[in-house]
């Protein structure tokens, strides 16, 4: 009994391995890739991946006061009215709580450990909402992060987060991060 279900079980597997390898050669879905099929422009056009410093950051602009309604309408139902988290990540506070010699309640967040604000676009764009990623317009990704940096106390209530002036906001951690010695 053992070794006949053993030779059907090995049998069932044997027919989804051909039935893979089959389907492996049928015609890619539409919208997908088949294999060296190339990528047309305009949708290469939509990946980026943005450096430190900004380079690879798409155009676009927000301003704090946009991102608000952005934050209250995608986001605050899992991170909370105050960025405090719950479903999500708390995202501001803790600054300062990261070293050793702070003790030992460590508060990570983007404000006390990122060290590179672009990237909370980088980030947003490509990860948030969690439900729909990469479903966002970059001007409401830009004024979405500059909401979290004015939550965080790092830019002003004025400010207007883009390609040239997300690269150049302070992060309270960036000289944070040290070289493993090794
Ligand atoms: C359905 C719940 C949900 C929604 C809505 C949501 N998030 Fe998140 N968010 C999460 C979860 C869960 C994580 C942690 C993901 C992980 O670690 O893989 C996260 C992580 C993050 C982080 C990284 C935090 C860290 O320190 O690593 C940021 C920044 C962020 N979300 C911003 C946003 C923004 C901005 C929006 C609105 C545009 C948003 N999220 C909407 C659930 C959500």
């Amino acid at each position: 009994m053992f070794i006949t279900t053993k030779y059907i079980l090995a049998a069932g597997a044997l027919a989804l391995c051909s039935s893979a390898v089959v389907a492996q050669k049928a015609a890619p879905a539409a919208g997908a890739y088949g294999f060296g099929a190339a990528v047309p422009a305009t949708e290469l056009d939509q990946f980026f991946s943005p450096l430190p410093d900004g380079r690879g950051l798409p155009p676009g602009s927000g301003t704090v006061a946009q991102g608000e309604k952005v934050y209250a309408q995608q986001c605050v139902a899992c991170h909370g009215v105050n960025l405090e988290g719950g479903l999500g990540d708390r995202l501001v506070g803790g600054r300062g709580s990261l070293p050793a010699s702070a003790g030992t309640t460590h508060v990570k967040t983007v404000e006390s450990y990122w060290p590179y604000a672009t990237t909370i676009f980088d980030y947003v764009k490509r990860a948030m909402p969690f439900t729909s990623p990469n479903s966002m317009a970059n001007d409401d990704v830009y004024a979405v992060t500059a909401y979290i940096l004015f939550k965080a106390n790092i830019v002003g209530a004025d400010a207007i987060m883009n390609q040239d002036t997300l690269a150049k906001v302070a992060m309270p951690n960036r000289n944070g991060f040290q070289p493993a010695g090794r």
